[in-house]
């Protein structure tokens, strides 16, 4: 079984993808990480995200292993993400490894933007989790705090919108729903009422196939 579960920026959806894959039995993965990947092997090495060819080669290169690495999760990471995943050929480098561990048995739960329109649009459960911008920026500050970074609410707003802008507006694989998914608005759920809902999309989807 695949479920994809795809959303924008601090939506919940990679806490979700944890607890449906542990609760499922299935492989769990955050395809976030691999444009994060691309975008800190440049930022490490001082090369600006704008530089389309080396974020293909980084695409290209990218070694799973080097995906454990806490920088991948810095606010950093994840703009400069939000940049080297509008190339084509950075998302092209980046489709095989994903469509493969949907394929390897028992299936997979992976979280994304496109994983129900692009990676996976056979995938037997698709969820688009979505929650209002501010909700959002609330989360992502409770986090970062509980991380002990140094947090700006108002900014972290902005990037949020930054980013949905050109998550949404990008023309590969932009963020939206597939026609078949499920749409889960998490505004007014916690992380567990969250998880029930998607658990009962899952469980009436599957019992359909
Ligand atoms: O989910 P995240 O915050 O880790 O994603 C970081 C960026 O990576 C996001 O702004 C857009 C990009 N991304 C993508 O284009 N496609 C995916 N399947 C996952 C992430």
């Amino acid at each position: 079984m695949i479920i994809a579960i795809d959303g924008p920026a601090a939506s919940g959806k990679g806490t979700l993808a944890r607890r449906i894959a542990a609760a499922y039995g299935l492989p769990h993965l955050d395809s976030g990480l691999l444009y994060r990947a691309v975008a800190w092997s440049l930022i490490a090495r001082g090369v600006a995200l704008e530089d389309a060819g080396q974020a293909e080669a980084a695409a290209r290169g990218l070694d799973a292993a080097a995906l454990g690495d806490p920088a991948l999760r810095s606010e950093a990471a994840g703009a400069g993400a939000s940049v080297v995943s509008a190339y084509p050929p950075v998302r092209a480098a980046l489709l095989d490894f994903q469509r493969q561990f949907a394929a390897t048995p028992p299936g997979a739960v992976i979280d994304g933007r496109d994983i129900g329109t692009v990676i996976c649009p056979q995938a037997e459960v698709k969820i688009f989790v979505t929650a209002s911008p501010e909700e959002r920026a609330r989360r992502r500050t409770r986090e970062l705090l509980g991380r002990g970074e140094a947090v700006d609410e108002a900014a972290i707003l902005a990037d949020i919108r930054a980013r949905d802008e050109r998550d949404m507006n990008r023309s590969a694989a932009p963020l939206k729903p597939a026609a078949d998914a499920a749409l889960l608005d998490t505004t007014a759920l916690d992380a567990d009422a969250a998880f029930a809902a998607a658990a009962a999309i899952v469980d009436a989807r599957a019992l359909k196939t």
